[in-house]
């Protein structure tokens, strides 16, 4: 019913700072404006195309379809997306991820109506894949032979996937001995060329950047307008498992800020369409080491909204956290989150790696599990809570971004009492408390042995 509505041929990438908002094509190739270096976003006329009802109606039949973009838990809701209709897909039947209640959490937060979105249910166990689709789909299109990335791990496996489903070379640029070996070792698998830099994750963004001047090198990180474009469809998918009900908050790790981004965009426009008539306030939590936004935050945050951010930001030179995800001092995307953060009255706030790991813990009590950089969302919201900025009453989803399995060590280490946080220097080691830690015992394999060890 929609097919003719693929406006493919209006839509363009425009620059977001107010003062230049120059436009390109979207067979462009750049990553950010010529003129002003401003962040590009993909801006799609959707004031032509109405019924708000029909587009709801075509999306909830589309989930008993076949066909793989029907599939597919992003381009299910391809009228959002600046592709036409005989794009060159490439898919894993991406999204589709749960959205659960979780009462342990809920407890933990004094908040009955928290829900967990499990992003980390996507093919390669992270969000970054719902995004990845459309980025390396924009790349076969554009004729790109090779796709790289900078990552702390889970943009690199997901790239690294869609890379190889359409047979494009791919490099992936990571930090050294600061990527979980689950996250390498699916890299390695799906054929990338891993390049371990010395360096942190901020060095490794700086020099893929350099990279992608040269033309047959086609840069996928979020800076890439085409990933926020897949990532946003999440707002969507979510509305559609809650009935079009919009929660009143909507709580993201930040990291790259790409994320927070994405949502912000996806619920704008789906308002602009007319299919909700609120925003759900985004929050962002960061990691108390790695947390230069939430520190922006904290000198801007009663600032009137504006079209531009001050211009302050001040990145963190030596970001340091357990969660290593969100190890980044310089996020590219910040202007953007800057803008969903303002524009929906959310807030920006940090955990200590305490908290962070004692939430983590309890979600793994759910039976749900994340990785840690996931938790500080809980984490954050057990704040909010106790800070009145979520009231008792209101409806909340925290976004988990990656799967239990992505850092096992984390997780072992925690429950036996060895999660050490370096901060910085090696005196400032601490040792993380085992706060609901669940230790394996060893027994002897005998019947009453092992009854005796299980009543205990
Ligand atoms: N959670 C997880 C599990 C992540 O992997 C990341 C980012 C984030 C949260 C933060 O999201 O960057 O959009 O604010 N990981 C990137 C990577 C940096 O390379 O995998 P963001």
């Amino acid at each position: 019913m929609f097919n003719n509505l693929q406006i493919n041929d209006v839509s363009v990438q425009r620059c977001i700072k107010s003062g230049c908002r120059e436009s390109y094509g979207l067979s462009e190739r750049l990553y950010v404006c010529r003129r002003c270096g401003g962040l590009l976003e993909v801006e799609k006329p959707f004031a032509a195309m109405g019924h708000a009802s029909a587009l709801r109606a075509s999306w909830q039949t589309r989930l008993a379809s076949s066909d793989a973009r029907d599939r597919s838990g992003v381009w299910r809701y391809r009228e959002l997306l600046p592709f036409g209709e005989d794009a060159p897909v490439v898919t894993l039947a991406e999204g589709n991820t749960p959205l659960y209640e979780a009462p342990r959490a809920a407890a933990y937060c004094d908040l009955p109506g928290l829900k967990l979105k499990h992003q980390g249910c996507n093919p390669t166990g992270s969000f970054k894949d719902t995004g990845m689709t459309t980025a390396v789909t924009q790349a076969v299109i554009l004729g790109a032979r090779t796709v790289i990335c900078a990552s702390t791990g889970n943009t690199s496996a997901s790239l690294a996937a869609y890379a190889a489903r359409a047979n494009l070379a791919c490099a992936i640029i990571v930090p050294q001995g600061q990527v979980s070996s689950a996250k390498l070792a699916q890299s390695i698998d799906y054929g990338a060329r891993v390049l371990e830099i010395e360096g942190n994750f901020d060095a490794a963004m700086r020099v893929v950047l350099e990279l992608s001047e040269d033309e047959s090198i086609y840069l996928v990180n979020s800076i890439n307008p085409f990933r926020i474009e897949g990532q946003k469809t999440v707002a969507a998918e979510l509305l559609q498992q809650m009935d079009w009900e919009v929660p009143d908050h909507l709580v993201v790790p930040g990291g790259n800020l790409g994320n927070s981004s994405a949502f912000g965009k996806g619920f704008w426009e789906l308002r602009e369409l007319g299919l909700i008539d609120r925003l759900p306030q985004i929050s962002v939590v960061q990691a108390e080491g790695a947390a230069p936004f939430a520190h922006f935050f904290a000198r801007h945050g009663d600032a009137p909204p504006s079209a531009d951010p001050p211009g302050d930001f001040v990145a963190v030179d030596h970001p340091v956290t357990l969660a290593t995800a969100v190890k980044i001092g310089a996020p590219v995307s910040w202007e953007k989150a800057w803008r969903a953060i303002r524009g929906t009255n959310g807030q920006v706030l940090t955990v200590s790696e305490q908290q962070l790991a004692d939430a983590k813990a309890i979600i793994g009590r759910d039976g749900i599990g994340c990785e840690p950089a996931s938790a500080t969302t809980v984490a954050g919201i057990k704040q909010l809570v106790q800070r009145g900025k979520i009231r008792a009453g209101e409806s909340v989803v925290a976004v988990l971004t990656g799967h239990i399995l992505k850092d096992p060590d984390y997780i072992m280490n925690y429950h036996r009492g060895t999660l050490d946080f370096e901060d910085g220097a090696p005196e400032a080691r601490r040792r993380l408390k085992g706060t609901y830690a669940n230790q394996p015992v060893r027994v002897k394999a005998d019947r009453q042995a092992i009854l005796n060890a299980m009543d205990q």
